[in-house]
């Protein structure tokens, strides 16, 4: 099997916290594109000569521009302005979308058969914005949300628990902002559902920290968080490159699916070789389908700003 590559552009915080940990899990070769000079060359070399240390074999390369792109495997496409303390997710709109579709042409020309997976914000209407500049099949263009929520969900279930994060799993579905929906029905200690566990006033103290998770970083750090959005990130390239079809909520266009048509927005999916193999329609209770809905009445109003 010749080796894999996943390029990822923007070589900012996520991006270079995704090259490292895949690098580390040995997926393949990464090359890294940034619009500073300097910043994916350094960062690139910085991360070959850990190899050594770490012992992994991964050929880690910076560059400006995209022909050491060509015929990625999978581009992650992290580059954008990230989200200042104050700023919601919304105000990136304009800015961001140019960006993306600048460096998603660019992607494509090189990379005509890849799988894109997006991570710039806000995110669903990126992805949305992506999908359309690639004229990519559906299949082919993902977003990295309910990754980075659901693990949210799982640091905070394990905290009030007092139990490994390990025994956790958790489904956060709609929109990578604050009309996300945890689902806690469908959140499981060892199988257990929550609901058994925490009494349901806590169980939506936890849910509205995860549904501001982001920001609560944002308001320490005066950045955005990186670290479990990179290992978010690695962990939805490990899925597609080594076609391990994981069942985990992610950012995939919906026809009709949850009454929801012609939008990108958190669903559980089959993430494999294929990118979205599958979308899974899991039963909701009113309330539930209700808070999918409205969290998609946000995305329909940005992919119609920027002119959708
Ligand atoms: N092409 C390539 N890289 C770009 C471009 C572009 N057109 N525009 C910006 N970049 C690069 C920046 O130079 C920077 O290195 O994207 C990188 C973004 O990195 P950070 O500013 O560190 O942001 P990060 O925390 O990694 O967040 C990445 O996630 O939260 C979202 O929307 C936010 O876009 C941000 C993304």
């Amino acid at each position: 099997m010749s080796r894999k590559k996943i390029s990822i552009i923007g070589a900012g915080n996520v991006g270079a916290t995704a090259a490292f940990l895949i690098a580390q899990k040995q997926l393949g070769d990464v090359v890294m594109v940034d619009i500073v000079d300097g910043i994916p060359q350094g960062k690139a070399l910085d991360m070959a000569q850990m190899g050594p240390v770490e012992m992994f074999d991964a050929d880690i390369s910076g560059a400006l521009d995209y022909e050491e792109t060509a015929e990625s495997d999978v581009v992650i496409i992290t580059s954008g302005s990230p989200r200042k303390p104050g700023m919601t997710r919304e105000d990136l709109l304009n800015t961001n979308a140019k960006i993306v579709e600048d460096v998603t042409l660019n992607v494509i020309r090189h990379s005509p058969n890849t799988i894109i997976v997006m991570l710039t914000n806000p995110l669903d209407i990126m992805t949305y914005h992506a999908w359309k500049v690639s004229g990519f099949p559906q299949n082919r263009v993902v977003g990295q949300a309910g990754v980075l929520d659901s693990a949210r969900f799982r640091t905070f279930v394990a905290m009030e628990l007092d139990v490994s994060v390990e025994d956790i799993t958790a489904m956060v579905m709609g929109g990578h902002g604050d009309t996300m929906v945890p689902l806690p029905r469908y959140t499981t200690v060892g199988g257990i559902p929550i609901t058994q566990l925490i009494s349901e006033d806590r169980i939506e103290e936890i849910s509205d920290r995860t549904r501001n998770g982001g920001g609560e970083i944002v308001n320490l750090l005066k950045v955005s968080g990186y670290y479990a959005a990179g290992a978010s990130l690695a962990q939805m390239a490990e899925a597609i490159v080594l076609d391990k079809k994981r069942l985990i909520p992610c950012s995939a266009y919906l026809t009709g699916q949850y009454g929801i048509d012609d939008l990108y927005i958190g669903v559980p999916i089959r993430l494999g070789a294929n990118g979205v193999e599958d979308i899974l329609e899991i039963s909701l209770e009113e309330n539930e389908l209700e808070a999918l809905q409205k969290s998609s009445q946000t995305y329909r109003e940005g992919i119609q700003t920027i002119g959708y």
